[in-house]
């Protein structure tokens, strides 16, 4: 799974950078998705109806409807043509103080709706340099998702926060060991069915160091921010997938 994640960008000039990506893919075998801002998510289905790019939104509410405003609920993403969801975010960790336990409600609004969610983890720098990186990152994975995902599709996406749009990424090493500890916690969760869970990583993907991300163990994808944003650069990742 290559997922891109437009985040607060774009609008209706932007949807010819996805209609490029569309007609682009070749004959890649990635899963490929864009989540763009919501006041795109129609626009985007619509664009990308007759290609395999899949169209994501980047975060609900748990409740279904009601009075919650500036809020979008995982029936309405739906409805627009979403088929998955980001949570988690830690744009959204951070900013709107969303713990594991909102996210996980979150991911049970998302599958109620048939949408797949893709649930972000990862730690900030001062967890990592305090040796708390995989306390932190399993600690997430456990809380913020729920029973409910057995035998449900979903993704987990390790984004160390440092390493958001910054230009910094782990080495390998560093990177296996978390998807590691990633993997072993979703196996001790959810059995044998946790093996089969992609795993992506993000944070500073771009062409040139996606291929050697990508082919990291236990790495299944990767979740791309800024360079998802031009169709030549999340196509150089997607290439390289
Ligand atoms: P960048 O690829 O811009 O570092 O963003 C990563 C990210 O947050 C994707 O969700």
């Amino acid at each position: 799974m290559i997922a891109g994640n437009w985040k607060m960008n774009g609008v209706g000039a932007s949807l010819g950078e996805a209609y490029m990506i569309a007609g682009g893919l070749g004959d890649t075998t990635a899963r490929v998705a864009i989540c763009p801002p919501a006041t795109l998510v129609q626009r985007l289905a619509e664009v990308l109806a007759d290609s395999a790019v899949l169209v994501g939104g980047q975060d609900c509410r748990p409740e279904a409807s009601g009075a919650f405003t500036g809020d979008v609920s995982a029936e309405q993403l739906a409805d627009a043509g979403a088929r998955l969801v980001v949570l988690g975010h830690s744009e959204r960790r951070a900013g709107y103080g969303e713990t594991d336990e909102l996210v996980a409600h979150k991911v049970e609004a998302a599958l109620r709706a048939g949408l797949e969610p893709i649930i972000c983890v990862g730690e900030t720098l001062e967890q990592r340099r305090g040796g708390q990186a995989l306390a932190v990152v399993t600690g997430q994975v456990r809380g913020s998702l729920p029973d409910a995902l057995k035998g449900k599709a979903f993704c987990v996406a390790y984004e160390p926060v440092w390493a958001i749009g910054t230009g910094l990424t782990p080495t390998t090493p560093e990177i296996e060991e978390v998807h590691r500890a990633i993997r072993e916690t979703l196996v001790a969760m959810f059995g044998e069915a946790g093996r089969g869970v992609a795993i992506l990583y993000g944070g500073s993907v771009k062409a040139s160091n996606a291929a050697e991300i990508l082919k990291a163990d236990e790495v299944g994808g990767a979740l791309v921010g800024g360079a998802s944003l031009k169709a030549a650069d999340f196509l150089g990742i997607i290439q390289a997938a």
